[in-house]
């Protein structure tokens, strides 16, 4: 990194954090759902359809073939990235019983949303099957646990509130590359002088981007507790702390490039690659899609906490779950034993930016970037992502993502806003 910090640090554990789903009674065993099944094929549900995404599930998929070469793989990725169209052709299909063999959902409120459902089986038998017990941290277990019962199996893990940076528009813009920012008012500063130079200073895409970009100003402005609490009912939606918050986001989309409804996180993140823009906030499956530009940190690219959230890893983590009424059980079984093996993990995280949920993995095995992800996560403060499912049910995710887009589109004010927000949280 351009002589900048490492993703650092707060003392605080995973189990500190907000939504732990659920306490313990005695596990499903593999008796109760039946051993075995048709392992001839696996359909495999996500998202992951192409760019580095795909790259990444590639990486698994060999894997794959390797372990289990009796049984085919079949892509069932729906493009659009944190899974904009993928989620809800999957409701349609779970709705007529027409499952995948596996799908993608993300720990915590999301796959509660299934597990309410009745769209998932218990899943704990492989735990014990693959010795998955003392694989993952258990905070991160409690976040795939409903009474005692296991119902997904994660790939990895993922930080949402990183600002990925272009040294040479940075400096063309009259600015030290290697500045920390301490807060937002600091950074806005610097946008500033961005835009003067006649860059792009804050590159953005379609909603869901906005919705993560306004989570991190939430976390920015109200801290972790005062984040987390959001979510838990213990700050007012309407009260004076968001109104600020909302305030700097409205100055933040400000720095923003107006063709961003149009454009995927990927078109985003490019042009921070491509040096059209000096900043974007994103995800660090932003991570892989420099790495496979062939980019290295921190000549071409620097990476930091979005500013005023340092010490904080906004956390995501992607798992795959066994639906009912799945139709290839050996399949589905064959590929929850891939991502979650020694081999899987690694090769798959390698390729796609996030850290292995497996504890276990040497951090040497991984570029300079994760490596600092596994340091921040050992040690700072962990918060739900809310963009992508950890922090709030579906619903509210959703209730959550019109109002920003009524308001980034320019069909509401700051009030109106604020009101939208507040009734999007009112259950
Ligand atoms: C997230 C997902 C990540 C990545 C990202 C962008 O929701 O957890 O793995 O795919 O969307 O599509």
């Amino acid at each position: 990194m351009r002589a900048r910090r490492p993703l650092t640090v707060l003392a605080a554990s995973l189990a500190a954090s907000s939504l732990l789903l659920g306490a313990c009674s005695s596990p499903t065993t593999i008796d109760d759902v039946g051993a075995g099944g048709d392992t001839t094929e696996v359909e495999v549900y996500t998202w992951w359809a192409s760019g580095s995404e795909k790259a990444g599930l590639d990486a698994l998929v060999k894997v794959f073939e390797e372990q289990n070469p009796e049984t085919k793989f079949v892509n069932g990725a729906i493009a659009g990235g944190a899974g904009s169209a993928a989620k809800e052709l999957l409701q349609s299909r779970l709705q007529v019983n027409d499952p995948p063999d596996t799908f993608q959902a993300h720990a915590g409120a999301e796959l509660s949303d299934y597990i309410t459902a009745g769209q998932l089986e218990d899943v704990s038998y492989l735990y014990d099957r693959f010795g998955l017990r003392d694989a993952f941290p258990q905070s991160l277990i409690d976040r795939l646990t409903v009474e005692g019962r296991i119902y997904s199996v994660p790939s990895n893990i993922h930080r949402a509130n990183v600002v990925w940076a272009n040294p040479d528009v940075i400096e063309d813009a009259g600015l030290d590359a290697d500045a920390t920012y301490d807060d937002l008012d600091a950074w806005f500063d610097a946008l500033e002088k961005v835009k003067k130079s006649g860059a792009t200073p804050l590159a953005i895409a379609t909603t869901w981007t906005q919705v993560q970009l306004f989570e991190t100003v939430l976390l920015a402005d109200l801290g972790p507790d005062g984040y987390t609490a959001l979510w838990e009912g213990g700050v007012d939606w309407a009260g004076p702390e968001v109104t600020e918050a909302l305030e700097d986001f409205e100055t933040l989309m400000s720095y923003t490039n107006t063709d961003r409804d149009g454009l995927d996180w990927g078109d985003a993140t490019q042009m921070v690659i491509d040096g059209k823009a000096a900043f974007n906030v994103m995800g660090d499956w932003a991570e892989a899609a420099f790495q496979e530009a062939g980019a290295s940190a921190p000549d071409d690219y620097l990476y930091f906490p979005v500013p005023g959230t340092d010490g904080v890893f906004d956390f995501l983590a992607d798992s795959f779950t066994l639906p009912v009424g799945a139709r290839h059980l050996g399949g589905t079984e064959a590929w929850l034993g891939t991502i979650s093996s020694l081999d899987g993990q690694i090769a798959f995280n390698r390729a796609k930016g996030s850290i292995p949920a497996r504890h276990d993995v040497p951090p040497t095995d991984f570029a300079p970037y994760q490596q600092a992800a596994m340091e921040s996560f050992g040690q700072d403060v962990i918060v739900s992502s809310l963009a992508h499912g950890a922090a709030a049910p579906t619903a509210t995710v959703n209730a959550i993502t019109d109002a920003v887009s009524k308001f980034t589109s320019g069909a509401s004010d700051l009030e109106t806003f604020q009101a939208d927000l507040v009734a999007a949280n009112a259950d």
